[in-house]
């Protein structure tokens, strides 16, 4: 399962990859608008310092928009992925970019139908958002499940990618049904180490070692 960090923030991504503990990033508007700077030379930093895959997210709404948007957005960093959002230009934009071998993250899906058609169109990433379904109380993780199911069944060459995490139990739930990758905001991959008899069971050996060398 490769995890990707949901993220625009340079320190976050250099502290990520120094633990060796990503595979990708992924952006849109709201990360970005969290940054200072222009926004283009810090997604050309942030494609060079990423080890895989960096998604930039397009604004235009039409087909032919995203499209112009997507091959210029190509041309910052040899690992962009262009993210389109679910809807049918969107869908119309990922064919003709499929057919122009530029790989695609198809956004704000939230139900399997939507990723049927995504997989359809040929995108290469479908991202799912859990954490947004869960708060409006429906259940984001079946529909993960579903999307795997489906992707399964048809042998679709599309990732699902399992977007808007909010703790570490999306990722064990995305791993355990066999997601393809996760894309995980820092706070909640330093979660990912933690256990407090982990912590404990260091004190002790550290205690006890103590002894040993008297
Ligand atoms: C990633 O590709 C998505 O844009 C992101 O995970 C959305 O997360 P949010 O629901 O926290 O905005």
């Amino acid at each position: 399962m490769k995890f990707f960090l949901d993220t625009a923030n340079l320190d976050e991504i250099r502290q990520a990859r120094a633990y060796g503990l990503i595979d990708g990033v992924t952006t849109n508007p709201t990360l970005f608008s969290r940054e200072s700077g222009d926004w283009r030379t810090l997604a050309e930093k942030i494609c060079r310092e990423t080890p895989g895959p960096v998604s930039l997210e397009v604004i235009g709404q039409t087909t032919a928009e995203m499209i112009a948007e997507a091959n210029e957005l190509v041309k910052i960093g040899p690992n962009v992925v262009v993210k389109i959002p679910m809807t049918l230009d969107g869908m119309a934009a990922v064919k003709e970019l499929t057919a122009q071998a530029i790989d695609t993250n198809v956004t704000l899906v939230f139900h399997p139908l939507q990723a049927l058609l995504a997989a359809k169109a040929g995108a290469t990433y479908v991202s799912p958002f859990v954490g947004r379904l869960d708060a409006l109380s429906q259940n984001g993780m079946e529909v993960v499940e579903q999307i795997v199911a489906i992707f399964k069944n048809y042998d679709f060459a599309a990732q699902v990618l399992v977007a808007s995490v909010r703790h570490p139990l999306h990722v064990l739930e995305a791993a355990l049904c066999g997601a393809d990758v996760a894309t995980i905001p820092f706070a909640v991959i330093r979660e990912l180490s933690r256990h407090p008899l982990t912590d404990k069971g260091l004190e002790t050996f550290m205690k006890d070692w103590e002894k040993v060398q008297k």
